[in-house]
């Protein structure tokens, strides 16, 4: 079941209150007890002492009438005191129930105890005191009992206004407690409608830290973190749109003026095949990017490269170096091939040969006729190290991390011997390619050589995160 903070609270409120209370309240009720019970017997001691007095002094049935008729003056009409003088000689007694209440009170001498008389319902409280003999009495036996009714009603009384009182002081704290969570939550209540208030057009919008308590702060400073790494994602993707749209423009105008020029008269055969066949260049280049977006689209995902195999890498590159003999021949240009040659990696090779040519590509496009490139292959860590380089102008360090951007481009730099005009997503693909096997990408620019590489784990295994 999922309850309130505020139900929480309150509740939690009123069992630490109830707890508080039953434990004074048990404190409180043995301590009144116990001084009910002391006041008891320093009542009951006090009549004792003063009747052991008068009876002490006493030794003659004459005068023993006197000591009667001062009892019954001192019994109440009640029954709630009562005195009971035991004696061998029946002349010098006093009592009702005499038999009785030698036999309840004959262990109990001079200490107190509570007998239950027959008739009654609470017990009396007595005590008794020796008596020695005097000239014709006897030696006596004086017993004081009170009746402890009151005091167990004083008893009573005090519990059950104790329990009224905690009763009602739970629910005073209940009540305020309800009140304080409610003031205290405040501050969550407004976040939550900030939250809610948020929209895709007001990202850049943060929570209010200020002003909020330190338990919450935390919190927001979290949500505003992730309301800033939401808008910067939100950002790229609207970037991203743009772009895209951006680069099918030109290829579809292209389409469309063409077109629209050939069909405004008309025209021969071999005149339309020429336009067709221009038509199929900016078609295959629509169709390079829709694929390349479809391809960063998978990588997007988390797909890892599937087919791996375990594979030399110089003889990939060499491969892919292949593809490049009319380019290179054509600008008089060499590739070179430098490092660990025996290096091997779990590859998939169409994914590893298209990331190498787009890097080539690149190198070929920025250098000049007759420069030397270089493929450099390096293991570092559980990674291997996919590295091109050809001499070129320097690229400013702002641009270098950018570059493997969608669609990112140093227009200032293309220059060379290159006549593809490309679209900017070539070392986004080499990207997305390095993560498919695990791995990342770099690039410097340093003493005229730029370079562009990425690694591919060497392990067996690409972990799946
Ligand atoms: N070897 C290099 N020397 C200098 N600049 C480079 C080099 N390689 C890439 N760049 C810069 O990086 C940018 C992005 O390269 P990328 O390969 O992603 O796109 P592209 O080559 O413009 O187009 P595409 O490869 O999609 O046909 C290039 O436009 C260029 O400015
Ligand atoms: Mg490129």
């Amino acid at each position: 079941m999922r309850r309130s903070i505020t139900t929480r609270l309150v509740l939690m409120f009123a069992v630490a209150a109830l707890a508080a209370f039953l434990l004074i309240g048990a404190a409180l009720q043995s301590v009144l007890s116990r001084e009910l019970e002391r006041h008891q017997y320093e009542e009951l001691n006090t009549t004792l002492v003063s009747l052991r007095y008068w009876i002490q002094a006493i030794g003659t049935p004459e005068r023993w009438a006197r000591v009667r008729a001062r009892m019954d003056a001192l019994s109440p009409e009640d029954g709630s005191v009562r005195f009971w003088v035991l004696s061998d000689d029946p002349r010098f007694q006093y009592g009702k129930g005499l038999a009785e209440i030698d036999g309840l009170t004959r262990e109990a001498d001079g200490r107190g105890s509570d007998i239950l008389l027959p008739g009654q319902e609470r017990p009396f409280r007595t005590l008794s005191a020796h008596i020695p003999p005097l000239d014709d009495r006897p030696a006596v036996r004086l017993i004081v009992g009170r009746n402890s009714e009151p005091y167990t009603r004083t008893r009573e009384t005090f519990l059950t206004a104790l329990l009224a009182l905690g009763l009602g002081a739970v629910l005073v704290v209940a009540i305020s407690g309800y009140w304080i969570a409610r003031v205290g939550l405040r501050p969550l209540e407004r976040l939550s409608d900030e939250a809610q208030a948020l929209r895709p057009k007001t990202l850049s919008q943060r929570l209010q830290t200020t002003a909020l308590p330190v338990e919450l702060s935390a919190l927001t400073e979290a949500f505003n973190g992730a309301l800033a790494r939401l808008e910067q994602a939100y950002a790229q993707l609207e970037a991203f749109n743009a772009d895209v749209a951006h680069e099918l423009r030109t290829p579809l105008a292209n389409l469309i003026g063409g077109t629209q020029v050939a069909l405004s008269r008309s025209r021969s055969a071999p005149e339309l095949e020429e336009m067709l066949a221009s038509n199929l260049e900016d078609l295959e280049r629509l169709r390079s990017i829709v694929n390349d977006m479809l391809f960063l689209a998978r990588a997007d995902r988390g797909e890892l490269a599937t087919g791996r195999v375990r594979t030399p890498i110089a003889d990939e590159v060499r491969k892919t170096i292949e593809f490049f003999e009319f380019v290179l021949d054509d600008t008089g240009m060499q590739v070179r091939i430098e490092g660990d040659m025996a290096l091997q990696a779990q590859l998939e090779t169409a994914l590893f040969r298209r990331a190498m040519s787009n890097l080539l590509q690149n190198a070929i496009e920025h250098s000049e006729a007759g420069a030397v490139l270089t493929v450099a292959l390096q293991e570092e860590g559980a990674a291997t190290w996919i590295r091109v380089s050809n001499p070129g102008d320097p690229i400013a360090p702002a641009h270098l991390p950018l570059l493997f951007d969608r669609f990112y481009r140093v227009d200032a730099a293309r220059r060379g011997q290159g006549e593809h005009h490309g679209h900017g997503l070539g070392l986004a693909i080499v990207k997305a390619v390095a993560a498919m096997h695990g791995g990342q990408v770099g690039a410097t620019s340093a003493d005229g050589v730029n370079t562009f590489g990425f690694s591919v784990a060497s392990g067996a295994e690409v972990s799946e995160d």
